[in-house]
């Protein structure tokens, strides 16, 4: 059923240069063709917006942050067939074209068409206009700091009403991330030894992901005994200061290294690192994003003669419509304790003090509730 309505006004956290971040009144325009407008419930503070607040990597401007997040269809544009108003919907930042050969072949996540990591809908265009009129881009194709969002279906995923919308909103990045990277990018075998390096809203997800399938041990390295602690309570069996020991060391000398270590700070001298935590035959993954144009040096050798590799991991190698329902049942069934990511939830207005949060590293996943 197609419906219609008149364009909405909706406050948004609109980010327009480096010298910070507003929340003004936005206009929102009806769902267009393959379109539909989720009211936002909830949204999580990833450290990819604040990659962006940071100047870490270019984009168009002005951009409305967020994409991360859960809510209800309130409206379906035409052509909309797989969702109906009142539908509960998870949002993925990575609304695949579904024609490139990259989701032929069932990657989603490598799809070459989609126009979300240019910041705009599927046509180029935007639904969001500033009190002037002039156009303001959603981040991921999201923008999911503003009560009302238009998204195309294709980043939309239904997901059971029972399904918390803070929980659902971390199943729209960091959970299916972070679960991802165990279960898809890496695939690590049942017994595995692992270490997670950032205990951030990813990397917990990573941590729950290596319990979930059963690696042991599972060492947690992290600058925050906060953290470290909840770390401990979602499965790691170990805790490392990273400000207070040398992890490299302690990994070899106590394990003879680890078969897996997953990166989720973004954080060039620990990516350098990582090759030289695994043991023989080990796998070094890459999830934390990097400044743009960063480089990192190897040890080539190493990496042949140890048979050693390293995987780039992006959006835990995941189709959304496939891996998000899958994770919401895992939650519903007691399997994947979820609400244990939650850190403070807080109005909209107070994105710019969750991302100082996230920038300190105080804290667990903010989650931001428009009204
Ligand atoms: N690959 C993907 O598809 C994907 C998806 C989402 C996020 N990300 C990226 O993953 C990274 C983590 O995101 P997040 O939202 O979990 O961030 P976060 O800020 O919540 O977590 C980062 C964690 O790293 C810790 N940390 C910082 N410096 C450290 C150090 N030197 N040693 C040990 N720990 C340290 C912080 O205390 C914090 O707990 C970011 O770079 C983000 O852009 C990647
Ligand atoms: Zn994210
Ligand atoms: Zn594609």
């Amino acid at each position: 059923m197609t419906t219609t309505s008149a364009p909405v006004t909706s406050d948004a956290v609109i980010f327009r240069s480096n010298a910070g971040l507003g929340v003004e009144p936005i206009h929102v325009a009806p769902p267009g063709r393959g379109q539909i407008r989720v009211d936002v419930r909830a949204t999580g503070v990833c450290h990819s917006d604040l990659h962006i607040v940071n100047g870490d990597w270019p984009a168009n401007k002005p951009l409305v942050l967020g994409h991360e997040a859960a809510g209800v269809v309130t409206d379906t544009g035409p052509e909309v067939d797989g969702l109906a108003v009142g539908d509960h919907v998870v949002l993925s930042w990575f609304a695949p074209c579904g024609r490139c050969l990259n989701c032929a072949a069932g990657r989603a996540w490598l799809c070459t068409g989609t126009k979300a990591l240019e910041n705009t809908l599927p046509d180029g265009s935007t639904a969001y206009t500033d009190a002037e009129g002039h156009g303001l881009w959603p981040y991921l194709g999201l923008g999911t700091f503003t009560k009302s969002v238009i998204v195309p279906e294709t980043a939309a995923i239904a997901v059971p009403q029972e399904l918390p919308f803070e929980v659902g909103a971390l199943l729209g990045c960091s959970v299916t991330t972070g679960v991802g990277a165990v279960v898809n990018t890496a695939r690590v075998p049942l017994g595995s030894s692992a270490v997670v390096i950032g205990c951030g809203g990813v990397g917990l997800s990573i941590i729950m992901g290596l319990k979930l399938i059963g690696a042991n041990p599972i060492i947690a390295v992290d600058l925050s005994a906060d953290k470290l602690a909840k770390a401990a309570s979602l499965g790691a069996t170990s805790t490392l200061r990273g400000d207070q020991v040398d992890v490299t060391s302690y990994l070899q000398e106590h394990f003879g290294g680890v078969d897996f270590a997953f990166e989720a700070i973004g954080r060039v001298s620990t990516i350098e690192s990582m090759p030289s935590m695994l043991a023989a035959g080990g796998t070094a993954v890459l999830v934390g994003m990097t400044a743009a144009g960063s480089r990192a040096s190897i040890d080539p050798f190493d990496l042949a003669d140890q048979g050693k590799s390293i995987l780039g991991c992006n959006y835990g190698s995941s189709v959304a419509k496939i891996d998000i329902p899958k994770l919401a049942n895992l939650y519903l069934a007691g399997r994947l304790p979820l609400d244990g990511l939650i850190g403070r939830i807080r109005p909209l207005d107070e994105a710019a003090a969750a991302l100082e949060d996230l920038r300190q590293g105080k804290g667990l996943r903010s989650i931001l509730i428009p009204s």
